[in-house]
This record gives C-alpha cells, sequence and structure tokens, in this order.
C-alpha cells in the first residue's frame, strides 16, 4: 500500500512546496520510492522545483534521487459537476500510477480547491505547514479577539474535519494523521513566538492535530530552489555543495525532526532480507 502524504493549507507561501520537496528527498535518500503530485497547476513550484533538479543533475554529471512524477490534469468545462467528475478521475489515475511506490506526496495549492479536498480524502497523513503569524493560525481556528481564546475552528480545520469524516464513513482501515508545524520561525521575535506556541499547543488538542517542531527562517532554503536541491543533498563527499554553515546543519536536523515526527510506516524487515 502507498502511504500517501499530502501537504496542506489554505494559505499562499506556508512552506508546502518547500517542505514536500524535503520530505520527498528524504525519503528517497532513505531507499524508499517515492511519487511525486504537484496540485498547484498554477505556481507549479514543486514540479518546477523537480525540473531544476533534473537539469542540475544532467549538467553536473551526478546522480541525484528523483521521485516518481504522476500528473493530474484541472479541468474547466462549462458543467461544474462534470469537471469535478474528470478532475476526481485525473487524481484516482495519478495515484494509481505510483501503486508501486512506498510513499506519494501530493503538494496542494493554497487555495480551496476540488483536487485540494479530494487529495485530503486520500491523505494518510496531512503536513501543515503554518508561518509564525496569527494570520496563519486563522486558517485553523478563529480567536476571540477580546479574550484571545480560541472561539472555534476555521476554515481550514473544517477541510480536514470533513475529510476524515468522509473517510471514516469509507471503511478505509486507519484514520488521518494530521501533523502541523512551523515554519520560517525568526531567531528574533521570541514573544510572538511564545505566544503562537502556546495556542497552538491548546488547539492540537481540541481540533486533533499532532504539533511538530518547524523550520527556521532561512535564506539558504530559497537559494536551493533554483538547483533543485534540498538540504538532504548537501555536505558528504562528492555532494553538489557543501554545508557551510551551522545554520545549515541545524536546518538539516530540523529536516530529519520532522521526518521522524510523521511517524510514517517503517520498510518490511522480512522485505528487506529478501
Ligand atoms: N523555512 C524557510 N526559510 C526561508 N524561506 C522559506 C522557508 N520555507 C519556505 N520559504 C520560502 O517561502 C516562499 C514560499 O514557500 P513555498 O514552499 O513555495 O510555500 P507554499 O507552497 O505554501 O506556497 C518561497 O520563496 C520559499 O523559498
Ligand atoms: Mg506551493
Amino acid at each position: 500500500m502507498t502511504h500517501v502524504i499530502v501537504l496542506g493549507n489554505e494559505k499562499g507561501g506556508s512552506g508546502k512546496s518547500t517542505t514536500a520537496m524535503h520530505l520527498i528527498v528524504a525519503l528517497l535518500r532513505s531507499g524508499r520510492k517515492v511519487g511525486a503530485v504537484d496540485l498547484d497547476l498554477r505556481q507549479r513550484s514543486l514540479t518546477r522545483y523537480l525540473e531544476n533538479r533534473r537539469k542540475f543533475s544532467k549538467i553536473k554529471g551526478k546522480a541525484l534521487p528523483l521521485p516518481v512524477v504522476s500528473q493530474v490534469e484541472t479541468s474547466s468545462l462549462d458543467s461544474r459537476e462534470e469537471s469535478k467528475h474528470r478532475e476526481t478521475e485525473s487524481l484516482q489515475q495519478a495515484l494509481i500510477a505510483l501503486e508501486g511506490c512506498d510513499f506519494a506526496v501530493i503538494d496542494c495549492p493554497g487555495a480551496d480547491t476540488h483536487l485540494a479536498r479530494l487529495a485530503h480524502l486520500h491523505a494518510d497523513t496531512i503536513v501543515t505547514p503554518l508561518n509564525d503569524s496569527f494570520v496563519d493560525f486563522d486558517m485553523l481556528a478563529r480567536l476571540d479577539p477580546e479574550t484571545g481564546r480560541v472561539a472555534g475552528p476555521s476554515l481550514y480545520s473544517e477541510m480536514v474535519w470533513t475529510a476524515r469524516k468522509e473517510r471514516a464513513m469509507t471503511g478505509v482501515p486507519g484514520g488521518i494523521d494530521w501533523i502541523v508545524m512551523r515554519n520560517r520561525l525568526s531567531a528574533t521575535r521570541a514573544r510572538n513566538k511564545k505566544k503562537m506556541g502556546e495556542k497552538l499547543e491548546d488547539l492540537a488538542a481540541r481540533i486533533g492535530f499532532r504539533l511538530a517542531r518547524g523550520f527556521g527562517d532561512r535564506v539558504i532554503y530559497r537559494e536551493l530552489f533554483p538547483m533543485g536541491l534540498t538540504l538532504l543533498d548537501l555536505g558528504g563527499k562528492g555532494a553538489p555543495m557543501r554545508l557551510s554553515t551551522m545554520s545549515h546543519i541545524t536546518a538539516r536536523l530540523e529536516i530529519r525532526s520532522l521526518v521522524a515526527a510523521l511517524n510514517l510506516p517503517q520498510p518490511d524487515v522480512r522485505e528487506e532480507a529478501a
């Protein structure tokens, strides 16, 4: 069975594509077979990231691990129902094409689209990166402006709730594990960081997600995109780039820590021995 990991948040710029790419490479480098689906058909950041990787690998003559890419098409037929139907089939086909993979990583757009909703129904694990801002927090829950307390769930958490419910009704065993991770954590804005942390911990239990330690705000994430590289490709003999600063080393630890926190299924030992 392919374990489906969905990167979702109805908000652009929270780090979905960057995290998707790092998860893909982390899993590939641990010897797993990985499929990738880019559902952000407008920005196509994950697709571009992977294209850059392919090109960089060719130019430098250095083999870099790559996922199996499966394409999905949006539909813009006059009939909305027919469009939805086509998209449903397109995603199903894309996932069928990845059946031989251990993992399928689906990167969603930062908006509520039919394809993004569908992807959440297929998810075994949802990863939601969140910028350290109360504007991003608002996607998960509304805060009472007077008391600052959580007043109720918001757009995105309601969407995950619906996906969980619908999935339970289909009788597919196992629920959806939802992990929220903070992204672009600043080293200086300590007060905001602490406040967000407290609110998120409070919310985690109430709406049913696990909170993972996130990523710091580091220029390296932006610099690696044009080469299609991730922090997991750096350092070591023959690496295309060196891990040059303490910040890079810490960033790599943050990624390893996220992968560990996801608690993903491990390879079957009997299979490995065969
Ligand atoms: N931890 C980080 N530190 C610095 N820049 C980051 C970090 N995570 C993402 N970015 C940058 O923020 C922007 C948005 O990230 P992206 O992964 O494209 O978000 P999304 O897919 O949610 O829209 C990109 O320019 C990306 O390079
Ligand atoms: Mg994106």
